[in-house]
């Protein structure tokens, strides 16, 4: 593994915003920059996981857009991000006044995470614990484009679920992943999300945010 996380980022990477989100500076890989051009092998020589974290997907843009929307969603509460990738929706959670983990099993998500936070002069505490299976004193989970692997999905799901029973509130940004869960969900709204097609197959992805809801 690379030693050195927050060098290959800055490395890697340019600051720039999204369409959709033009409050929130993200170091994010263009699709000119080497990180797009590496295969499995020499990622693996640099060391480098799947970078997830270098781009904004569009479960996490509609996710932080909407927090930044409707600021009173989270405001004052205690917010756990899962999967947090690049931190976007973990930083709009904060512009949106709440106090905000950050979780990404990937040490180069988390770093790109305490970047992109510092960038933005938000706090956000992010950490590599995974904190799926797990209890801890959140008011409300958020989950931003996670459903695209089935075993992960159903881990996800079953986790979550035992949340929600418990009290804690669940919002899902998502673009019908195969393997978001099909029930127990409300939609709350849906944005048309600009996206690369190199990464979409699309140039738009129409993306929801959804309540989970008892079965
Ligand atoms: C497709 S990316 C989404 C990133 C971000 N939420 C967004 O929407 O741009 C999924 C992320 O989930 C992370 N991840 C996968 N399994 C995880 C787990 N069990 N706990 C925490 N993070 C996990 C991956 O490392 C990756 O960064």
């Amino acid at each position: 593994m690379n030693d050195d996380p927050a060098a290959f980022i800055a490395a890697n990477t340019e600051i720039q915003s999204t369409q959709l989100l033009p409050e929130i500076r993200l170091h994010l890989a263009s699709e000119n920059m080497a990180i797009w051009q590496m295969n499995d092998e020499e990622r693996s020589a640099a060391g480098v996981p799947l970078p997830y974290w270098a781009f904004a997907w569009a479960g996490g843009q509609a996710l932080a857009r909407y927090l930044l929307d409707h600021p009173e969603t989270v405001a004052g509460r205690k917010l756990l991000d899962v999967g947090a990738g690049s931190g976007l929706e973990a930083i709009a959670g904060a512009m949106a006044g709440a106090t905000v983990i950050a979780a990404d099993t990937d040490p180069f998500a988390v770093a790109a995470t305490e970047m992109n936070a510092k960038l933005n002069n938000v706090s956000v505490h992010a950490t590599p614990d995974d904190p799926v299976g797990q209890s801890g004193d959140w008011d409300l989970v958020m989950v931003g484009d996670l459903f695209f692997e089935q075993p992960l999905a159903k881990q996800m799901e079953a986790w979550l679920r035992g949340l929600l029973a418990a009290g804690v509130e669940v919002l899902i940004g998502d673009p019908k992943r195969t393997y978001l869960p099909r029930e127990g969900l409300e939609k709350i709204t849906t944005y048309a999300v600009p996206t690369t097609s190199a990464l979409e197959d699309s140039d738009l992805r129409n993306a929801s945010v959804w309540r989970m809801v008892d079965l």
